[in-house]
């Protein structure tokens, strides 16, 4: 019986190759909403190799809820690359990054200002997922004005940014770079997160896609998306830059 030649496959596929680092996850075990223990972590790892991925940037939140003391960020990515390596994980891991909020402890950190950066060159942000905060703008400008490249984590998750708005376009005129989850692309934050982060690539104002792996949860929702011809036809027809970092 050839029954098994019908069954649909669900094994995950490296199309993730074309983007080749991911730049965006929450994989440092207990310092934030991400990761629980080293074997999730080594897990997720697990994932990202399997869908594609040679290179990793992990970036745990700093923000009010999760402050996050840089030693200790430190000493536990050591630990987590040390077991990532005795698991034969051989997805590159090339750093430390933060997801910085711009919230209240993020004007207190321009002051003295130490940043986690993509690839020592890009700060990433991310917004109030809520709320427009008053100040954002200011904060922002005030990072520019440091000399801060910066890179907008999820726009499309921001229900208050509007993309057909001015916002959003001034941010890509301040040079500020965009970068949307891929996991938008398939729904895991509802239809109208899909929709938006769909819409903004195609008006070619996307430079990154991040994974913000957080778990295994999305590590499945990851090799499902990985399956898809659409999400495949999409790597093909844009460019993202990824793969210079
Ligand atoms: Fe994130």
């Amino acid at each position: 019986m050839a029954f098994h030649l019908f069954k649909k496959s669900t094994e995950p596929r490296p199309i993730f190759a074309a983007l080749g680092t991911d730049m965006h996850c929450h994989l440092i075990p207990q310092v934030d909403d991400g990761s629980k223990c080293i074997e999730e972590s080594i897990d997720c790892l697990r994932t990202l190799q399997a869908v594609g991925y040679k290179k990793v940037f992990v970036t745990p939140h700093f923000c009010s809820r999760f402050p996050n003391e840089e030693d200790d960020i430190k000493q536990r990515y050591e630990q987590l690359c040390q077991a990532a390596d005795a698991a034969g994980i051989t997805i590159e891991m090339a750093g430390i990054a933060g997801e910085y909020r711009v919230d209240s402890i993020f004007r207190a950190r321009l002051d003295s200002p130490r940043f986690f950066q993509v690839a020592g060159k890009y700060v990433l942000i991310e917004l109030s997922l809520h709320q427009q905060m008053m100040d954002a703008d200011d904060l922002i400008f005030d990072m520019q004005t440091r000399g801060y490249d910066l890179i907008l984590a999820h726009p499309e998750r921001y229900p208050y940014l509007n993309i057909d708005g001015p916002r959003i376009e001034q941010f890509l005129n301040q040079g500020i770079l965009l970068q949307v989850n891929i996991l938008s692309l398939g729904g895991f934050y509802g239809e109208e997160a899909r929709r938006r982060a769909f819409a903004i690539i195609e008006r070619g104002w996307v430079s990154f896609l991040g994974s913000d792996t957080h778990n295994t949860l999305y590590c499945q929702a990851l090799r499902d998306l990985s399956r898809s011809r659409k999400i495949e036809k999409l790597l093909e027809k844009h460019q993202f830059m990824n793969n210079t970092l």
